[in-house]
């Protein structure tokens, strides 16, 4: 309405969903296993549809599940907002490309973000989207690290402490410049754990911004009683 309104509807939104959930225990992918009557991935769409900077939203699903992903989502996210669905791959990486791939050519401000992540903030997204939408060709939202982390050799010995005030975590959404984000998953590099590193191969100077308690990545089964407590706050919240 005003000039100084940021423009809506400018984000595309990769998100891998294709991952096993090994470390959470035997079941179902991760994304597809339910916690409060609704698929993690669900939860994790309905709140980046919820950030009015989202335009468009790609999932990249398990092998073989394309259909029934794309019926779960039906009707989850507001008028104006498109998902589309595509088969992921077999490792993270890949299942972020082949999501690339189906996001409209339209889009200039791409996020990648987790869903495992499914408790993602609205805010969060809209910070992200903001920093990349303000100039920033990458940006990773950081949290401090609690623990002391070692780097360890192969014998399980010790080689040195980082300064743990130098340390923060990375979380997703993550958020680029279309082209750096091109540019990132063209290059060879294949070490990167996250979307940032890979921009980091390139040269990319990645910029963090604070990220959110609540974006947490549900990984092992102790993180899915975390994730019901949110849930439950969330309801309350609500009303
Ligand atoms: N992911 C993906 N394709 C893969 C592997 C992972 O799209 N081949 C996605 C997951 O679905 C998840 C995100 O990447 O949303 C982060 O991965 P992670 O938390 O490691 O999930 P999983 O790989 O499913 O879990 P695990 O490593 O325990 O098997
Ligand atoms: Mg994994």
């Amino acid at each position: 309405m005003t000039a100084q309104h940021p423009l809506r509807g400018d984000v595309a939104v990769l998100v891998p969903a294709a991952g096993l959930g090994t470390r959470l225990g035997p079941g179902a992918p991760k994304a597809l296993r339910e916690l409060g009557g609704a698929a993690l991935l669900v939860h994790a769409v309905r709140r980046l549809a919820q950030a009015p900077s989202v335009g468009c939203v790609v999932v990249a699903a398990p092998p073989g599940r394309v259909d029934e992903v794309r019926a779960l989502l039906d009707r989850e996210v507001p008028p104006g907002v498109t998902v589309d669905v595509v088969e992921g791959g077999a490792t993270r990486r890949e299942s972020v490309a082949a999501a690339f791939g189906a996001a409209p050519l339209s889009y200039e401000i791409i996020l990648v973000h987790d869903a495992a992540r499914a408790f993602v903030p609205p805010d969060l997204v809209e910070r992200v989207a903001a920093a990349v939408r303000e100039g920033r060709a990458a940006v990773v939202p950081v949290l401090a690290v609690v623990d002391t982390i070692k780097r360890i050799d192969e014998s399980g010995h010790v080689v040195a402490t980082p300064e743990r005030s130098e340390l923060r975590a990375a979380q997703t959404p993550q958020g680029f410049r279309r082209e750096i984000l091109e540019a990132a998953y063209r290059a060879a590099g294949d070490d990167a754990t996250d979307d940032a590193g890979l921009a980091e191969q390139i040269g990319v100077r990645v910029f963090c911004i604070p990220g959110a308690d609540r974006a947490l990545k549900i990984t092992r089964a102790a993180d899915l009683a975390v994730a019901e407590a949110l849930l439950r706050d969330d309801v309350a919240n609500l009303g």
